[in-house]
């Protein structure tokens, strides 16, 4: 590393703070980096069962439809579960490693916590009767038949050859006619392999003199049964997904990384060589796949995980694919698909080839055998006489083993990403084929996350739209598997603590006919009364649906409208919620039929995610406030207020902080602490904030821009000396990115907010510095800026986490004392949500009116007043001002 390149970070970070404010020269690939519409907390799952047993790592997954049993394959056992409710009874075979065993793992130096256990990798059915499966066995892999129907296992024999020995290790097996496909990198400082294994010929990969894999790491296969219906006689083939060291180490073919995802494809009927390439594949053929967004020089090139969507129609088949970045502390998934005949285009054309072994891989453009190396045996070779691998002519064996590798890439559908998001890294993924209203058919995608999520999505013209991101455990754990089942209309995730099992939709969560709607899920439809699932509706052309734009159908339906009454004082700020459901969309407001549109200081209202601030009420702001929520175009009323603002000063009483409360009013906490509870409240709740006053702010402001303009010169200077850096530190590009500081706390202690904190409590604030955009009014949905936060420097991501029309940071704030007095230090996301959302409107004090029950659990689960009433409890000096609530739904 050149001392210059701290230098160069240091720069660059500067460079995309710049890129922040000034909204270039970075840009967002915004458009698909989507945002999940809903946020439902692990309180708001419907119609969830769990499966929890005394086992860990339950990380195997086989559904059999026609018993209706689900196996769960465990660290140390197997549980067979009834599919249609997990958490009913189920049966299980304890197979856990002998206490010797173990003992020979402890001393081969590994892991007692995690390696020396039996955990099982492979559960596949192997006849109509029985099961196999395949566990590490305390670093000694074995395997062992299940008897189905009594659920009991035969001893175990050696399976060195078909399982890894670690639990971690990348593996793929599958059962196919009785015959064992397994594909890892076995033992330690083996090479990886593509095995099948007896009885009938074993076959493997090559090594020498060119090795067909490297450092490999599986993450998933298929068989396609493309004999079917062949009019070439063609043969089933399996094919491999996994991610493997780049061989091609050119920049042409590999994009200058080290690491590759890749598919091969081996022949089911391959029985080898005669003489060269004896019990070795004489199909064998890979290729790579790529996802990747060329325009941001974003290259997920880690496969993580991938789905095999079969069809009727062999050649139709479609893999779905989870990829990740190259950084291991990158959070940032892309999913792509790919059409089996792209991968065949890439297997029929031209091979790589290197002339010693390892480097300097080239397309090879000399003559090619035949017939054509790596294809399986059709009609055509049978006419002439080749009806088995085994009498292939040597010179095309000795061309297989030279040149496994394509020079044509697998480009996905549409030749870029179904999906890309930065804050999320996908483990899973399983696909479901529906049918909508419209009788299309749609994709549905369930992707599980490192973190104990589950979005759901819907592809509608070649894009991913997020219908519902759900929360499905209190804890965060990485999702170990998803599988669905359409005849339980279920979807299962598995995870190491346990099992969850969902419907695969919950159609009832949506209210009204605009939500259904704007949902975009193919399984719920507006009936008139209800969001109902389409499944149980004889006649679908009454239903209302719109899934490719989201938008049409509900213009006659009424919208409820919830109506509140409410007045305040001269001079309070009052906050008027209004949290939308939807995280697409935005608020507007009206005051009495008349767009708010100037949130300037001079207009004394601003409108932020969650709600319209009212500063300073004065009395001509008495009138009709109304919220709607702004999604697709379309407006949707949410909540009206008729607000009164009263000059006279109330009496006050002293009560108690009851649900009932509609407004709050706090003191600074600056003020002295009472010894007791006053009589009169403290003469106006705006003794400080000269700071904040209308003319110092407007002070502060000219100091900001002036500030700000100097700046972007400097900027400018030093995007230019950043150009240069970056072709001296030729690593790409590289961007920032702002990690919370308080987000991993926040994570944890209220994880259903973790998209919402930086969007729901972000004020609109104005300003006009340099870049001109004013009132930007998208939400920072992916942006994990809070105040507080420290930057982070992210290599590849060249990009800012801010929408184009993002308005930039708000300018700095005077120091609040709430740090300083251990009362108000909240120990979770409440200091980087609540206190300094307020600190920025009034360092003061503030009014809040409840918008709903506090019973009422928000879909995001985030209750602004049940964290005011914390800081109310906290402050014991806390006055309270009690208001008649003249509230009418
Ligand atoms: C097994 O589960 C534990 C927690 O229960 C987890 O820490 C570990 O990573 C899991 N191992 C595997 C291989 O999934
Ligand atoms: C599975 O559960 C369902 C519903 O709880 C029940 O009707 C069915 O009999 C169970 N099946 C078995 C095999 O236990
Ligand atoms: C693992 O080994 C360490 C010492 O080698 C021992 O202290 C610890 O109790 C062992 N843990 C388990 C789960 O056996
Ligand atoms: C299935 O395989 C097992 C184990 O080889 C064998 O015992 C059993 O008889 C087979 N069942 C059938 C129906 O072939
Ligand atoms: C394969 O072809 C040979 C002649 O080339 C013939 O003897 C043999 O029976 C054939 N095998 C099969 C399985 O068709």
């Amino acid at each position: 590393m050149s001392p210059a390149l701290p230098l160069c970070l240091r720069l660059l970070l500067l460079c995309s703070w710049a890129g922040v404010v000034l909204g270039y020269p970075f840009r967002t690939p915004v458009e698909l980096d989507v945002t999940p519409r809903i946020t439902v907390p692990v309180q708001g799952l419907h119609g969830s069962r769990r499966f929890l047993s005394s086992a860990v790592n339950h990380s195997v997954l086989l559904l059999e439809p026609e018993s209706e049993r689900l196996y769960v394959g465990a660290r140390g056992a197997v549980f067979a579960l009834n599919a249609s409710d997990i958490s009913s009874p189920f049966l299980q075979i304890e197979w856990e490693a002998s206490p010797e065993q173990k003992q020979q793992c402890l001393t081969k130096g590994k892991d007692n916590k995690t390696e020396c256990f039996n955990h099982i990798r492979l559960l596949q059915r192997f006849n109509s009767t029985h099961l196999y499966m395949c566990g590490t066995h305390a670093f000694r892999p074995l395997c062992a038949f299940i008897d189905e129907k009594s659920f009991e296992m035969s001893p175990a024999e050696d399976g060195r050859d078909k399982c890894p020995y670690g639990p971690t290790t990348g593996y793929t097996g599958l059962i196919i006619d009785q015959q064992i496909y397994t594909a890892s990198q076995y033992e330690f400082r083996s090479f990886p392999d593509i095995r099948r294994n007896s009885p009938s010929p074993t076959l493997r990969t090559e090594d020498a003199p060119t090795r067909w894999l490297t450092e490999a790491d599986f993450v998933g296969s298929a068989l396609v049964r493309e004999s079917i219906n062949s009019p070439t006689g063609d043969d089933d083939k399996i094919y491999f997904f996994f991610t493997e060291s780049a061989e091609e180490n050119s920049a042409a073919y590999s994009g200058g990384s080290s690491r590759v995802a890749r598919v091969a494809r081996v022949c089911k009927g391959d029985r080898g060589g005669h003489l060269t390439l004896q019990k070795r594949w004489t199909s064998f053929l890979k290729a790579r796949l790529v996802c990747s967004l060329p325009e941001f020089n974003f290259h997920f090139n880690m496969l993580r995980s991938v789905f095999i969507l079969p069809d009727p129609t062999p050649k139709n088949t479609l893999f779905f694919g989870i990829f990740g970045l190259e950084w291991k502390n990158v959070k940032a998934s892309a999913v792509c698909s790919f059409s089996l005949s792209e991968v065949e285009k890439a297997f029929l054309g031209p091979y790589m080839e290197t002339q010693d072994s390892g480097s300097n891989w080239k397309e090879y453009s000399g003559k090619i055998p035949d017939p054509r190396p790596g294809t399986c045996i059709t009609d055509s070779l049978r006419a002439r006489g080749i009806n088995m691998s085994t009498s292939l002519p040597d010179d095309v064996l000795y061309f297989v083993r030279r040149h496994p590798l394509m020079s044509v890439q697998v480009q996905p559908t549409d030749r870029r990403p179904l999906l890309f998001r930065r804050t999320t890294d996908y483990t899973q993924l399983a696909v479901h084929v529906t049918q909508a209203a419209d009788e299309q058919e749609y994709h549905v995608l369930y992707l599980g996350t490192d973190d104990g999520w589950l979005h759901k999505a819907v592809q509608v013209q070649g894009q991913l739209h997020i219908i519902e991101e759900l929360q499905l455990l209190e804890e965060p754990e990485p999702v170990s598997s998803v599988l669905i089942s359409t005849e339980q209309m279920s979807v299962y995730v598995s995870f190491p603590s346990g099992v969850l099992q969902l419907p695969l939709s919950t159609c009832h969560r949506y209210t009204s006919c605009y939500d259904c709607v704007f949902s975009r899920d193919p399984h719920c439809a507006w009936d008139g009364d209800s969001c109902v699932d389409i499944l149980h509706v004889d006649n679908r052309s009454a239903l209302i649906q719109d899934i490719q734009h989201g938008s049409r159908g509900c213009e006659n339906y009424h919208q409820v409208v919830m109506e509140k009454s409410r007045s305040v004082r001269v001079g309070d700020d009052v906050l008027l919620q209004c949290e939308l459901t939807s995280n697409l969309a935005s608020p507007t407001w009206t005051q009495d039929g008349r767009d708010l549109t100037g949130y300037g200081l001079s207009s004394g209202v601003r409108t932020g995610n969650d709600g319209l601030l009212i500063i300073d009420a004065k009395s001509d702001q008495s009138g009709r406030y109304t919220c709607y929520s702004v999604e697709n175009d379309i407006r949707v009323p949410i909540i009206s207020y008729n607000i009164t603002v009263e000059v006279d000063t109330p009496t006050v009483k002293n009560i108690e902080l009851t649900e009932d409360l509609s407004i709050y009013t706090l003191p600074s906490p600056e003020e002295p602490i009472a010894t007791e509870q006053p009589l009169i409240p403290p003469p106006a709740p705006r003794l400080t904030t000269t700071l904040l006053d209308p003319q110092n702010m407007e002070a502060l402001y000219l100091t900001l821009i002036t500030i700000l303009g100097g700046l972007c010169v400097v900027l400018t200077v030093v995007l230019l000396y950043v150009g240069f850096c970056l072709r001296v530190g030729n690593r790409g590009k590289y961007s920032l990115r702002a990690a919370a500081a308080a987000y991993p706390s926040n994570k944890r202690v209220n994880k259903n907010r973790k998209h919402r904190n930086s969007a729901t409590m972000e004020l609109k604030t104005i300003s006009s510095h340099c870049n001109g955009y004013a009132n930007g009014s998208a939400k920072h949905h992916n942006g994990d800026i809070q105040n507080g936060g420290f930057l982070q420097i992210v290599p590849g991501e060249g990009h800012t986490t801010f929408n184009r029309d993002s308005p930039p940071p708000a300018p700095p704030l005077p120091p609040t004392p709430n740090h300083t007095s251990p009362d108000c230090d909240f120990p979770n996301g409440l200091s980087a949500t609540l206190p300094s959302m307020l600190r920025r409107i009034n360092g003061n004090s503030y009014v809040l009116l409840r918008q709903t029950d506090s019973a009422n659990t928000s879909p995001n689960g985030y209750s602004f007043t049940d964290e005011l009433n914390k800081i109310l409890e906290k402050r014991k000096h806390t006055q309270i001002l009690p208001r008649p609530d003249e509230s009418s739904v």
